[in-house]
């Protein structure tokens, strides 16, 4: 693959988003604005999906009506609230898939070159550590912290509480027809949310589907054991002081 990744304020962007960065720089948001502010990988397409279900009032005709993407446009410099984290190792090998397929972001190398691009944070939109714990350290005031690992394990109740925060009661039809057309299987093969309608050129689906296999733990299945130690002590300096209790397997 030819694409490059360009540095802008210390940061690895794709150059589509660093052509875009005024643009994005100087974004205001308004007082009744919604920001979903994840790092790449953690779920983004996911809670995209369950805010657009939750103001449709689970309205599925509605919620179709464009590909998710452009129902919510992803803002990549914002202030304001709505972070949805990932673990970091399960963060690490669905962006490796992903860099893989993605055809406008550059060859991820080898799985041990990728595992210390993603270290160091030379990776595209930077370093998890520090977005994470930039979003952990902000002010809680309007914002809500949600966690992919427990959407996985109790997607009713972390849905219930995205629609409190958007100010939304839902009642329990409405809010069971959510979980359902959120779930992993229905989003796989939603046209639009599996990404399905980007060409081939730009998502190579065939390397890796885009929805991929949505679990928590499947870094079991990549780390070796000296990785997995290494990862832990880095972990453990980089975070220091950041009392986050990150789920690594169900
Ligand atoms: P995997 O590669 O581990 O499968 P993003 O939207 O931020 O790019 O995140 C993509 C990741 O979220 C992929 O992880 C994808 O499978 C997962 N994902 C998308 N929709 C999901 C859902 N409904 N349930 C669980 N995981 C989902």
């Amino acid at each position: 693959k030819q694409s490059q990744l360009k540095e802008v304020a210390g940061i690895l962007l794709q150059t589509a988003t660093v052509d875009n960065w005024n643009q994005i720089q100087n974004f205001e948001a308004k007082p009744d604005d919604r920001l979903i502010c994840t790092y790449p990988k953690a779920g983004t397409t996911w809670i995209q999906e369950i805010v657009d279900m939750i103001e449709q009032d689970a309205d599925v005709e509605k919620c179709q009506r464009a590909i998710i993407q452009h129902c919510h446009p992803f803002i990549e410099w914002a202030r304001s609230p709505q972070p949805c984290a990932r673990n970091a190792k399960d963060c690490m090998v669905s962006y490796y898939y992903f860099q893989r397929m993605n055809q406008v972001l550059p060859d991820p190398g080898t799985w041990e070159e990728y595992f210390e691009a993603f270290i160091d944070g030379k990776v595209g939109w930077g370093s998890w550590f520090d977005h994470v714990k930039g979003w952990w350290e902000k002010d809680r005031y309007q914002v809500l912290f949600l966690f992919y690992e427990d959407i996985k394990k109790d997607p009713k109740h972390e849905i219930q509480k995205v629609a409190q925060f958007m100010g939304k009661n839902l009642d329990e039809t409405v809010l069971d027809k959510i979980v359902q057309e959120t779930s992993f299987e229905k989003m796989k093969e939603n046209p639009m949310t599996n990404r399905s309608t980007v060409p081939k050129s730009i998502l190579d689906q065939s390397i890796s589907p885009f929805i991929r296999k949505g679990t928590v733990g499947d870094w079991k299945n990549h780390f070796t054991v000296a990785q997995n130690e290494n990862f832990d002590e880095i972990y453990k300096k980089k975070m220091e002081g950041i009392t986050i209790n990150f789920c690594l397997e169900l």
